[in-house]
């Protein structure tokens, strides 16, 4: 079974060919990074853009790259949300246009969905149930992975995203963008223990997020340095913040693996998934969490850990041998959160209906 993947839902096009024998023919990914920089964040309407100009070329490039045909493929997978709205559009129409013109089956697949299963791309071991932590600069979400479509939400971000708040960090210490990457590097050579930054959170039940206050913490002190902020302090800063990030996270996931052992006391794995599992210190600090309960840590390669269409690719054969297709109608959708049946996080209520009067 050879699958055409496509990925657009934020700033990165992605196009590429997975077989359902693991084998990943083509994966090209290209980032917008450049066009959003001059404005210091993504722009919803340049990422549509920019999708539009390129994903053609894109998925010609893949296709030559696998030498393959069109009239090769057995499926067509495409990102149908969650994500920027016009930017879901131009991938989800382009998917259902190359199955409609050639009799393929389609997935509308869920990006969450993607990074769920990628690990079973990279791991041909990877039994369900598992455990997933996906953390990345749009979501931050502890996951029970039961199979196929069948996902429990245990705990999310009641505010930003942990790269979000990476991101957002080194940006206020003048560290640049992407930040986690920045914030890692100036980290190295920093004293983590200088800053006493809070750890939203910590401590707490439950398996939710919190990073704001994290943030406001780190504005207010770098705000009340005399003597404003030199390279040493700017490590020790990106040193104290990466070490508070890390430890949040790690209580976080502890509390889920307790749920995921209740529940499933026969599971094995907890997987990371997400831009952010590039951080050293919270690759080693999962590892270690994850021996102390008896589970091994599974880390897809970073080319599947970071947006791409390999992993859409996947998720569309992992449904399609299921017989979950999708037909021409299939929606994009900005908001499609993996659990329906999750409860929102405290304090974000529900989208109510406006009574006949009000
Ligand atoms: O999954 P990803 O490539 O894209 C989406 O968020 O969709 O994740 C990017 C995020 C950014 O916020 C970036 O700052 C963060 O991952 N990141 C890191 C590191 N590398 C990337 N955060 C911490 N440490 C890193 N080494
Ligand atoms: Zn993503």
């Amino acid at each position: 079974m050879l699958v055409l993947g496509i990925e657009t839902s934020c700033d990165e096009t992605a196009a590429a060919l997975v077989t359902d024998a693991r084998e990943i023919r083509a994966n090209v990914v290209l980032s917008q990074l450049d066009d959003h920089a001059p404005y210091g964040g993504i722009v919803p309407e340049i990422a549509a853009r920019s999708h539009i100009e390129h994903l053609d070329g894109l998925i010609a490039r893949a296709m030559r790259e696998a030498g393959a045909e069109f009239s090769d493929l057995d499926g067509v997978a495409a990102t149908a949300g969650p994500g920027l709205i016009g930017a879901v559009m131009v991938g989800l129409m382009t998917g259902k246009a190359v199955a409609a013109v050639h009799d393929l089956p389609l997935a509308a697949v869920n990006h969450l969905e993607g990074h769920a299963l990628s690990a079973r791309l990279s791991d041909a071991e990877l039994q369900f149930p598992y455990l997933l932590l996906l953390i990345s600069g749009g979501h931050c979400q502890l996951l029970l992975v039961e199979g196929v479509a069948r996902y429990k939400r245990l705990g999310t971000t009641l505010d930003d995203a942990a790269g979000e708040a990476f991101d957002k960090a080194a940006k206020l210490l003048g560290l640049g963008y992407p930040g986690g990457p920045a914030i890692e590097r100036a980290a190295a050579g920093g004293d983590g223990a200088r800053f006493d930054l809070p750890r939203p959170l910590m401590g707490r039940a439950g398996c939710d997020f919190s990073f704001s206050g994290l943030k406001t913490a780190l504005l207010y002190k770098v705000r009340a340095l005399e003597n404003g902020l030199d390279d040493a302090t700017r490590a020790d800063f990106a040193a104290s913040f990466q070490q508070a990030v890390a430890d949040v996270v790690i209580d976080r996931s502890r509390n889920a693996i307790r749920s995921f052992q209740k529940a499933h006391p026969q599971g094995r794995f907890l997987v990371a998934g997400g831009g952010v599992v590039a951080n050293r210190l919270l690759r080693a600090r999962l590892k270690a969490l994850a021996a102390e309960h008896g589970l091994s840590l599974a880390l897809p390669p970073l080319a599947l850990c970071t947006d791409n269409a390999a992993m859409i690719a996947w998720a569309g054969i992992e449904r399609l041998r299921l017989g979950l297709r999708d037909d021409l109608n299939a929606v994009p959708r900005a908001r499609w959160p993996l659990d329906s049946q999750a409860a929102p996080p405290p304090g974000m209520g529900r989208a109510g209906k406006l009574g006949p009067k009000a």
